[in-house]
C-alpha cells in the first residue's frame, strides 16, 4: 500500500476527494499527512475529521525563502511518503524540493496546460475567450506548471460565465481527475518517457 502526503493551502476540496476515494477503496493508498503553509486552511479541519496528521510550515514563521524551504523539505522527508500531491498548494516549490521528489510529486491545475499556467487560470481562460478549458494533473518539474501531463479533463466555457461559474464547472472535473491520477500512480501504472506519461494497462 502506497503512502501519500498532501500539500494544500486552502479549502481542500481536492484533498477531500482523495480522502473519500481512499475511504471507498478506489485509491489503494494511505494518506499519511497533510502539510500546509496556512494554519487557517479549511483543509486542516478536513484532515482532523479524517484522522490525518497535520504539519504546518507557515511561511511567515521563517526569515527567508531558503529557511522556509529547508523546513518544508524536512517536513516532507518526515512523511516517508511514496507520493506527494499538491492539491491547491499555492506556493512555488524551490528546485531542491522539486529535484528531491522528482517523479513522485504531482499537481492539479485548473486549466488545460500549457494554456493558462500560474495564478487565476479560470479568469485567464475567460479573459482570453477560450471556448473550452478544464483541469490538468501533472508531475511537478522545475518550471511553473510545466511537468509531464498525466490526465486532462475538459469543460465548455460559456459566454455568460464568470470566473466563479467556470471554476465550479472545472472543480467537478478536478475531483474526478486527481483521484484517477493518484490511483494510477499507486497502481504503478505511470511511466514517464521524456515529456510523455505512458499509462500502462492494469
Ligand atoms: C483548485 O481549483 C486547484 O486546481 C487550484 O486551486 C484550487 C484549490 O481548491 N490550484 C491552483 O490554482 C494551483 N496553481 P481546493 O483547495 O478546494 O482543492
Amino acid at each position: 500500500m502506497k503512502r501519500i502526503a498532501v500539500l494544500a493551502s486552502g479549502r481542500g476540496s481536492n484533498f477531500q476527494a482523495l480522502i473519500d476515494r481512499i475511504a471507498d477503496g478506489y485509491i489503494p493508498a494511505e494518506c499519511v499527512r497533510l502539510i500546509t503553509d496556512n494554519p487557517e486552511a479549511y483543509a486542516v479541519e478536513r484532515a482532523r475529521a479524517a484522522g490525518i496528521l497535520v504539519t504546518v510550515v507557515a511561511y511567515p514563521a521563517y526569515p527567508d525563502k531558503q529557511s522556509y524551504e529547508a523546513a518544508l523539505l524536512s517536513a516532507m522527508e518526515g512523511c516517508n511518503a511514496d507520493l506527494f500531491v499538491l492539491a491547491g498548494y499555492m506556493r512555488i516549490l524551490g528546485e531542491t524540493i522539486v529535484r528531491r521528489f522528482s517523479g513522485r510529486m504531482i499537481n492539479i491545475h485548473p486549466a488545460l496546460l500549457p494554456s493558462f499556467s500560474g495564478l487565476h487560470a479560470q479568469r485567464q481562460a475567460i479573459a482570453y475567450g477560450a471556448k473550452v478549458s478544464g483541469c490538468t494533473v501533472h508531475f511537478v518539474d522545475e518550471g511553473m506548471d510545466t511537468g509531464p501531463i498525466i490526465i486532462q479533463r475538459c469543460v465548455p466555457v460559456f459566454e455568460r460565465d464568470d470566473e466563479e461559474m467556470l471554476a465550479g464547472r472545472i472543480l467537478v472535473e478536478e475531483h474526478a481527475a486527481l483521484p484517477e491520477a493518484v490511483r494510477l500512480f499507486c497502481e504503478d501504472r505511470l511511466m514517464i518517457k521524456g515529456r510523455v506519461v505512458c499509462i500502462l494497462p492494469p
